[in-house]
């Protein structure tokens, strides 16, 4: 049985976490979308606000009155069983409605669903709906800060954001050892999981080894002086033509000046600290310093095999692994079937957690996702061998 009064706090401080997030802002910073992957903060606080709206109340909740009927069109994701909806690269056009409305909006769903929570004694079905509308929620806190980040860190000023979601330097790393074997992946247990981490199954992994601590940026400049950008041998074919096209030679947010190594940190741009852990590199980028190092990345099999005995949880970490279904896996009939399932294809599965992960949403089955070119997710690298 669920317990009402904790979903309804659950509820109440993650609405409220999501502002708080964006209290630093200025009103002009919740509009603009300078690349597609980026979306405005004004569209994750109207989204994540219509995910309630769309599947709890309007399905569930007793004479629920729309706050808008344009709504549903404005902050609709990607939801084909939900309707028509605002294109993605054209969130950034939307001055209207303008912030404080979708301040209202906020309110007022916040607020009638506590009501029903309240006032319904809703089913297990509808409960586990605002469960799941409160992780959707996390990982949209989770974006929202990569997409300020990349909204101020290409402000030519460099505006100063705060001192939160920073990276603390990392140890020495050295490799851990595990055995060959059959091992159990996927989630089990109690509480929350996404679908994606279903079904348990079972993976005959050979014997590997793997750093205990992520790469730092300490090591990752010796690869860039080593000529690691411009040495074919370590790319990917994929990632070659990548590097090239967009003419990349170190991380995103990273800068040469004066013979040294800086960086955009939300915290303001700053000196490259050498003991922290290196941030913002693609996949491509991971998977080539790996290569120059003798080394490869972990498949996401061995990362939760090993999960127990590694430092993670301040950058998400690329693995070798394509996002696949599990054996077994199967999506809801509907809309909320749309949630997972249907990205698994050109994507790599990144593992652990990051230091904008809110707290209670990380677990060692989790499986994020990003096309193998991002590089405005806080992802690091870990190495294999
Ligand atoms: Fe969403």
């Amino acid at each position: 049985m669920k317990n009402k009064e904790l979903i309804k706090t659950d509820f109440l401080t993650t609405r409220s976490l999501t502002e708080s997030i964006c209290a630093p802002l200025e009103v002009e910073d919740y509009v603009p979308q300078p690349i597609i992957d980026v979306s405005p903060p004004k569209w994750h606080l109207g989204h994540t606000t219509w995910f309630f709206e769309q599947f709890v109340l309007i399905p569930f909740a007793t004479n629920y009155q729309l706050f808008h009927e344009d709504f549903a069109f404005l902050f609709n994701s990607y939801y084909n069983h939900a309707g028509e909806r605002v294109l993605r690269p054209n969130r950034g056009l939307m001055s209207r409605p303008p912030v404080r409305e979708v301040m209202q909006y906020r309110s007022y769903v916040t607020e009638k669903l506590i009501e029903m929570i309240t006032k319904q004694d809703p089913a297990e079905e509808i409960l586990e709906r605002i469960i799941l509308g409160i992780n959707h929620e996390q990982q949209h806190q989770e974006l929202l800060v990569y997409d300020l980040k990349y909204i101020l860190g290409n402000q030519p000023t460099f505006p100063v954001y705060g001192d939160k979601f920073q990276t603390k330097p990392i140890a020495k790393s050295d490799f851990r050892k595990f055995t060959e074997g059959i091992y159990e992946i996927g989630f089990a247990g109690e509480g929350f999981f996404f679908d994606n981490e279903l079904g348990r199954h079972r993976v005959f992994l050979e014997a590997f080894e793997m750093a205990v601590q992520l790469v730092t940026n300490g090591e990752y400049m010796e690869f860039i002086e080593a000529g690691g950008y411009q040495n074919f041998d370590y790319w990917l074919d994929e990632g070659l033509s990548f590097i090239k096209k967009e003419g990349i030679t170190a991380p995103l947010y990273w800068y040469r000046k004066g013979g040294e190594w800086w960086n955009y940190t939300l915290n303001g741009f700053q000196k490259v600290d050498p003991s922290l852990p290196v941030q913002h590199v693609s996949f491509y980028e991971a998977s080539a310093f790996a290569s120059w190092k003798g080394c490869r990345l972990p498949t996401e099999f061995e990362w939760e095999v090993a999960a127990d005995q590694l430092n993670w949880g301040q950058l998400w970490e690329w693995t070798n692994s394509a996002y696949l279904p599990y054996p077994g896996f199967s999506k809801v009939p509907g809309a909320l079937g749309e949630y997972n399932g249907k990205f698994m294809v050109s994507q790599h599965v990144l593992r652990g957690a990051s230091v904008a992960t809110p707290s209670g949403h990380s677990r060692p089955t989790y499986r994020n996702f990003f096309h193998p070119s991002s590089r405005w997710v806080f992802s690091g690298i870990r190495l294999a061998n």
